[in-house]
């Protein structure tokens, strides 16, 4: 497999040579994005097992591909579909999409995601703008130093753009749905969380929790990239109540939220990136 800086720089040769703009946006599309990839005048289209050192075979059960072309008048490659680490991955497997994504030349990285919602102001569907995260995958998440060229720790990984979380709260506000911000816990998964562990998630601060991301961002702060993440609630934690609600009306979150996102993203790709 060669060592990471060999797979980065096999995975951007062939990128490169399949798609020719260099692309200044990253987008990593999770569950209930599907709106976006639909959005995106792609180019082309490249299911992972092409690039190489990415999986022969994903264990995802949606489309694992990147999609290369124009939205919002900017040039993206989106990842539809990403590598989680309770799939098995390592976790430089797991972000190597990213580190392929800044070689490209990125500046701005959207990341969608499904979580869970620890803050039970929270309604399912209700798109939730991540400001800082708690990493509960610590050990796996990349060495800090690891990926960048000093070799030094970084200062802080929670490098959510406070423009950005600013620009898409007043997007939201003019478009008239709501949008919240908070914190996001990582876990590794793949179970979800106990009944106890949403208790204490919820006491130490986190307002949502899920199963990816935080490797992502980590990888992304390292190169500078700026950052914008965001989590859609897909079932929310009572931990208190005694009996698991039931009759409870079914909701789509996804089909809730993905009109929202879509619109927060391709606001967010408008703006000019103050570079
Ligand atoms: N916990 C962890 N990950 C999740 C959840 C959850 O409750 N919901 C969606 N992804």
């Amino acid at each position: 497999m060669g060592d990471l800086k060999t797979q980065i720089q096999d995975a951007h040769r062939f990128l490169a040579g399949r798609w020719e703009p260099p692309p200044s946006v990253g987008i990593i599309l999770g569950t209930g994005s599907g709106q976006i990839a639909d959005s995106i005048k792609a180019d082309v289209k490249i299911p992972y097992p092409e690039v190489p050192h990415f999986p022969a075979s994903t264990a995802m059960g949606h489309k694992g591909q990147f999609v290369c072309g124009t939205l919002a008048g900017a040039s993206v490659i989106a990842m539809q579909g990403r590598f989680h680490l309770y799939e098995g991955y390592d976790v430089d497997l797991a972000t190597l999409p990213v580190h392929v994504m800044a070689a490209l030349g990125v500046s701005r990285l959207f990341i969608s995601n499904a979580a869970g919602g620890v803050n039970p102001n929270w309604c399912v569907g209700d798109v939730m703008l991540i400001n800082s995260h708690l990493d509960f995958m610590y050990r796996a998440t990349p060495a800090l130093g690891q990926c960048n060229a000093s070799g030094r720790p970084q200062r802080r990984t929670d490098r959510y753009d406070s423009e950005l979380i600013t620009g898409a709260l007043r997007h939201a506000r003019q478009s008239g749905f709501p949008l919240y911000q908070g914190v996001y816990a990582s876990m590794l998964g793949p179970n979800y969380e106990t009944r106890a562990e949403y208790r204490y998630l919820k006491r130490i601060g986190a307002d949502a929790v899920g199963m990816s991301t935080v490797p992502e961002v980590a990888v992304a702060a390292s190169y500078g990239l700026k950052v914008m993440a965001m989590s859609i609630i897909t079932n929310v934690a009572k931990p208190d109540m005694l009996n698991e609600t039931s009759g409870e009306e079914v909701v789509d979150a996804a089909a809730i939220a993905a009109p929202r996102l879509k619109s927060i993203v391709e606001n967010a790709i408008g703006q000019p990136d103050g570079r």
